[in-house]
């Protein structure tokens, strides 16, 4: 019972990571607050959940999940800023400005709106925030050009929330998964010539499992890793070493 007393939010917890850490989270005791856009968000887990469905790029979504956090479990200690989304595979030039926009709205807005709620929320009592990059967020990524940006973005405002917030005990990483097994990765989940083409370039030559990765959001928000902060950690079969 890692989180048992604990309230942690998590965006995107309707399939995928954002699921499968929910489920994780609630099997160790913590209460939950879903987000998604989605209206299917499994409440069904052994702890208290409640949910707010809602698009994280606008920021009064962000503080309503906060709200809702306090209002009905008193306070929010750990928070997953996992929502995203990825656009086709095109060169730079070829993207169109609407898909960019909304790439970076989500994927990069939408975590800047998070952290602006759950800090000032966290400050009193401390916390653990853990956002979601890719190893997008940490080299060039050919054809997601878009995407690779938000995500570069998202490991500045980790590194940068870590050092505002160092004194006040909230500690905030990132986890940057390569491909994983879910809807994200499309084909390659279920066609192993589709996997392979798509894990090539990655040493262990396979895609994430969900559970390798929400294994990783769960070290990074527990209590007892308290020295850690401001990290982008790889979860990426060797590639981040090459
Ligand atoms: N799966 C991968 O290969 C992979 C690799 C690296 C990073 N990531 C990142 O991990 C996170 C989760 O990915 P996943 O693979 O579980 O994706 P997924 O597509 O399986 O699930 C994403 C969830 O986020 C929700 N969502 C999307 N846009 C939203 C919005 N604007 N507001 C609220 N909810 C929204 C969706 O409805 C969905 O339930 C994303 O940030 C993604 O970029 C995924």
């Amino acid at each position: 019972m890692r989180f048992a007393g604990k309230t942690v939010l998590i965006t995107g917890a309707a399939q995928g990571f954002g699921a499968a850490a929910a489920r994780a989270f609630s099997e160790q005791g913590a209460a939950l607050v879903l987000g998604d856009m989605a209206d299917s968000i499994d409440t069904d887990l052994p702890t208290r959940v409640v949910t707010l469905q809602g698009d994280v790029s606008d920021p009064d979504y962000a503080c309503a999940l906060v709200g809702l956090a306090e209002e009905t479990f008193g306070s929010l200690d750990i928070a997953i800023n996992n929502a995203g989304i990825v656009h086709d595979p095109a060169k730079i030039p070829e993207i169109e400005p609407e898909t960019a926009r909304r790439v970076i709205d989500v994927d990069l807005l939408g975590v800047f709106w998070a952290l602006q709620a759950q800090l000032s929320a966290m400050e009193e009592k401390g916390g653990a925030i853990v956002n979601l990059s890719s190893v997008a967020g940490l080299c060039g990524a050919p054809t997601l050009g878009a995407y690779a940006a938000a995500k570069h973005g998202v490991i500045g405002l980790t590194r940068t929330a870590a050092l505002e917030y160092a004194r006040k005990n909230i500690r905030v990483n990132a986890i940057c998964p390569s491909f994983a097994a879910t809807a994200m990765a499309g084909d390659a989940v279920t066609d192993p010539e589709a996997e392979k083409q798509m894990t090539r370039g990655i040493p262990m030559r396979r895609l994430a499992t969900v559970e390798e990765v929400v294994q990783a959001i769960l070290w990074a928000a527990d209590p007892a890793n308290s020295f850690m902060t401001g990290q982008c950690i790889g979860i990426d079969g060797g590639l981040g070493a090459m």
